[in-house]
């Protein structure tokens, strides 16, 4: 009998080492050095192109958090190159047909957006990391928005005229500073709120419910994947 227990124990030990190890890098997670959490990993690895947006109410613990900036090794990591071209895929696609979309709203907590610059020739889709309002100011109108992660609401929100942003440019990674006027600065007074976990029906005078954007929504399958790892 003592024998048999000593042997067990002699098992034990490297089982429970084992286990201590992987239960100090998921803990651990984004401060070993390598870029992104295991669960920021996993989304950004093992998401479709068109990645899964976030929702309210069921996700509303990541849409109401307060997104991280993005560190240098994060920005230069491969992870985030692959993230940014889903999330790109994400907002341009049929299913969701956006103007703007930020890394919160596919599950990832870190401050990065694309927002389509409508002041711009062709109406591009740009990326902006760490992206700051350094200044808003101008005429404050009333507008309609909407959000692909609070469905399928709308509502009339007061936003600033023009916009000054700075952000670090995914391409040069220098950081750069641009001045955005009209419609393309409401996008990102609204895209840069995400990244505070602020959402347009916080800001709105009225919300109301979209019957055509209801409608739309039926024609697609919007669960979460059956893989996709809890916010912890
Ligand atoms: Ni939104």
């Amino acid at each position: 009998m003592k024998s048999g227990i000593r042997r067990v124990n002699r098992m034990l030990v490297p089982v429970l080492l084992a286990m201590a190890v992987a239960f100090l890098a998921v803990v651990l997670g984004n401060r070993s050095g390598r870029p992104f959490t295991v669960r920021e990993r996993r989304i950004i690895r093992q998401s479709d192109s068109v990645m899964y947006v976030t929702v309210l109410p069921e996700d509303s613990v990541i849409l109401r958090r307060r997104s991280a900036e993005l560190t240098p090794a994060e920005v230069s990591s491969p992870e985030l190159e692959t993230l940014l071209a889903k999330m790109l895929s994400t907002v341009r696609s049929p299913k969701q047909d956006g103007v703007g979309i930020a890394a919160p709203q596919v599950g990832i907590g870190r401050r990065a957006v694309w927002v389509q610059r409508f002041d711009l020739p062709g109406e591009p889709f740009r990326c902006y990391l760490n992206p700051h309002l350094d200044s808003l100011y101008g005429e404050v109108t009333h507008g309609p928005e909407g959000c692909l992660s609070v469905p399928p609401l709308r509502g009339y929100v007061p936003r600033y005229s023009s916009v000054i942003v700075s952000y670090l440019d995914p391409s040069s990674l220098r950081t750069l500073r641009d001045t955005v006027h009209g419609y393309t600065a409401i996008i990102f007074q609204h895209e840069c709120d995400h990244l505070d976990g602020i959402l347009y029906i916080d800001r709105a005078d009225t919300v109301f419910v979209s019957e055509s954007w209801a409608a739309e929504r039926k024609a697609y399958d919007y669960r979460r994947p059956s893989w996709y790892p809890r916010v912890r």
